[in-house]
């Protein structure tokens, strides 16, 4: 029988090398009309309707006070081509750099919110802000999507993940489980 003896044990401040948060995913954000993207791996799907978002955002990026004020974003979805670009976008920010024009994004008028679309990217959701209570604890906002968009002319392809260690996976094939999915078939 197996025992812990078996296994090695990893390291707690690397847990999160273990668990897979949501894709990688630009937020964009818009204060005194100056849009601005930032890269996010820690989020994830709250709730299906209204469709929640949980993410989280820290003071040390220039897009916190700015969805701490505006209250809105959008959350750009990437696919790998755009893997080397979401690295840098992550790696600088807007409080120095356009980051907009530094890497090339086209900015898209959302309906709802200020915050822009990126043309670049397979899918858009334009979110504002519903829950800041977890915020001053673990920076953790609570968006609710307004409006969501995907760009049929740009295929879904491979969204990516962050392992945590600067490594990323990329979504592979798809296993179509429908069929067993019994109980939940009215989310489908
Ligand atoms: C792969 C990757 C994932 C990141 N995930 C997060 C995250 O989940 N939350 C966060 O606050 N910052 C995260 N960052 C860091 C921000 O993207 C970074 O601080 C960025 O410079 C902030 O830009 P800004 O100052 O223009 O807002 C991540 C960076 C990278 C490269």
């Amino acid at each position: 029988m197996i025992t812990v003896d078996d296994l090695r044990e990893h390291p707690l401040d690397q847990v999160h090398r273990l668990m897979e948060p949501g894709p990688v995913i630009l937020v964009t954000t818009q204060q005194h009309g100056i849009p601005n993207v930032m890269t996010n791996g820690f989020n994830m799907m709250i709730r299906h309707v209204p469709p929640l978002i949980g993410c989280t955002i820290g003071p040390w990026d220039y897009s916190y006070s700015a969805l701490r004020e505006t209250g809105e974003c959008v959350i750009s979805i990437p696919d790998r081509e755009l893997a080397v670009a979401v690295v840098d976008i992550g790696n600088c920010s807007g409080q120095d750099v356009d980051k907009f024009q530094e890497f090339d994004l086209t900015p898209v008028a959302a309906q709802q919110v200020q915050a822009p679309l990126i043309a670049e990217c397979f899918a858009n959701i334009e979110c504002r802000v519903v829950d800041t209570t977890l915020v001053g604890t673990y920076d953790l906002f609570v968006l609710e999507a307004v409006r969501a968009w995907t760009d049929p002319s740009h295929p879904r392809l491979r969204m990516l993940h962050h392992r945590g260690d600067g490594t990323f996976t990329c979504d592979g094939d798809a296993i179509d489980l429908k069929d067993r999915m019994h109980k939940w078939q009215y989310l489908l």
